[in-house]
């Protein structure tokens, strides 16, 4: 599969990546509002409910909120150089769009980088991961309007003010494609999705692209060594037959996602975003000072890679693939993860160098593991998993970016998705598990949410120590 032996460069940067909603719990404590995830029991992928219901896994989460010390902990055994986390922006403005902060929200992201400053793990943050303050959602329709904009900021400077001397690795919004998919999830708009306007969904999409630049440059001026990367799904399309109609269609499918890094890189709309806006008779309403915003590009453009999916033109073809926010048209030729996300190591590399040659910044993967179903066993007498099956995917995924970082891609780092068992994003399960360690708690609630390593700890731990020579080629 790989002729080279993996070496990664010492600098590089191995973790973990986590988001609040998936692993903090204590949903209403330290002063927290609610956020559109506590109204979403069943998954980011499902209509939201009234409020919070006990079945919402969410709410309790791994409870890292009262034992992030000892996860932390387990971290830097493993040898972590980095950890991304998410702060909950309704911990820091419960509402959204107070004038001042919540102090014991604060505190709390305090003591979590006290933490990660003990044990030499750089922190990389995600300021909105899913998590839009629900009193904005429902009192603003989310991104649609344009005052999210100042709130964001409010929110971001508050953060670069607070943390911006001990953080230097921000992003601004996980995966912002994915609006396309999961409008409430990502982007807080509470009109539901069969009624949502093409109109709206891309003006809501220009805040969010104006809020990621405008704080961009907050950021610099805050602190100068502070980097920022946006943050999108990765995933290659591929032409389902060789016929040109699928791949055109495979172009036009690409530059659906990546219209998004095409702003945050270059710092205006590319000329097929604007085709598209014609054909599509939507009008933006871009503003001097949007134009102006815009010009703050990223300084690394950071994505989430699971799998790849295939594309044509034929309308016959159903795209009922299973994936992550999008699915898509099932690739004949690839195995798929217990949750239908078919498994792709080279389209990783496939990834990383079309991103590289597009853009030239730096890139970060900061998601990339699989989801699969864990059977606790008993080792000596110590429990344990023996997921082999998770060491061979992130085995195979790690071959190829070392493939890709030979082929000339400045890669600064990966996290792998869900370091620590936590709540499924599309499906709120716990029984979807990601990560190296095990945590007690069942897809009912029940549990003890202890934790056990299971045996790809020890793997990624040897990993890390040997800067990738200990990969299977
Ligand atoms: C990404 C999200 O979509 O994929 C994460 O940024 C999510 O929040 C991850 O958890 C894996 O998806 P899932 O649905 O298996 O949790």
């Amino acid at each position: 599969m790989t002729d080279i032996a993996p070496r990664f460069p010492e600098s590089f940067l191995w973790g973990g990546a986590t988001a609040a909603n998936q692993i903090e719990g204590a949903y209403a404590e330290g002063g927290k509002g609610l956020s559109i995830q506590d109204v979403t029991p069943q998954g980011i992928m499902f209509d939201r409910v009234d409020g919070p219901t006990a079945d919402n896994l969410k709410l309790e989460a791994i409870d890292f909120y009262h034992r992030y010390a000892e996860d932390i902990a387990l971290f830097a055994e493993m040898g972590f150089k980095v950890f991304r986390f998410s702060i909950a922006w309704s911990r820091i403005f419960p509402l959204g769009d107070e004038e001042t902060p919540n102090e014991e929200g604060l505190a709390f992201y305090d003591r979590v980088l006290d933490e990660l400053e003990k044990h030499g793990i750089e922190p990389l943050i995600t300021l909105s991961h899913y998590e839009t303050p629900l009193h904005l959602a429902e009192k603003y329709d989310g991104w649609v309007n344009r005052d999210l904009i100042g709130f964001y900021e409010r929110y971001a400077r508050t953060c670069f003010e607070s943390y911006g001397d001990r953080v230097k690795y921000w992003l601004t919004f996980n995966e912002i494609n994915s609006v396309l998919h999961i409008p409430f999830g990502s982007g807080g708009i509470n009109t539901p999705k069969s009624e949502l306007s093409e109109q709206d969904l891309y003006q809501a999409i220009h805040h969010e692209l104006v809020a990621s630049a405008r704080v961009t440059r907050v950021a610099h001026e805050i602190n100068p060594a502070i980097k920022v990367g946006c943050m999108v799904i990765a995933m290659p399309i591929y032409p389902l037959t060789t016929d040109p109609d699928d791949v055109v269609a495979v172009m036009n499918a690409d530059h659906a996602n990546l219209m998004f890094s095409d702003v945050h890189t270059r710092g205006e709309y590319p000329g097929y975003a604007k085709r598209f806006f014609r054909d599509k008779g939507v009008t933006l309403n871009i503003t001097d000072q949007d134009v102006e915003d815009l010009k703050n590009t990223v300084d690394f453009v950071s994505f989430s890679y699971y799998m790849s999916i295939c594309e044509t033109a034929d309308p016959s073809v159903k795209a009922d693939g299973a994936g992550n926010i999008m699915g898509g048209v099932p690739n004949p030729r690839l195995a798929s993860s217990e949750w239908g996300w078919q498994i792709d190591p080279q389209g990783l590399r496939v990834i990383l160098n079309q991103f590289w040659d597009r853009w030239q910044k730096p890139l970060f993967i900061v998601e990339n593991g699989i989801g699969a179903k864990d059977r606790l066993v008993e080792v000596d007498g110590v429990k344990t998993v023996e997921d082999d099956y998770r060491i061979a995917y992130l085995n195979d995924h790690l071959l190829q970016v070392a493939e890709a970082i030979e082929d000339g891609v400045d890669l600064l780092g990966y996290t792998m998705w869900g370091p620590i068992d936590l709540v499924s994003a599309s499906t709120a399960q716990m029984s979807k598990r990601y990560g190296f360690i095990y945590v007690d708690r069942n897809d009912d609630g029940t549990g003890s949410l202890e934790r056990y390593k299971k045996k790809s700890y020890h793997w990624y731990a040897d990993v890390i120590r040997t800067h990738g020579a200990s990969l299977q080629a």
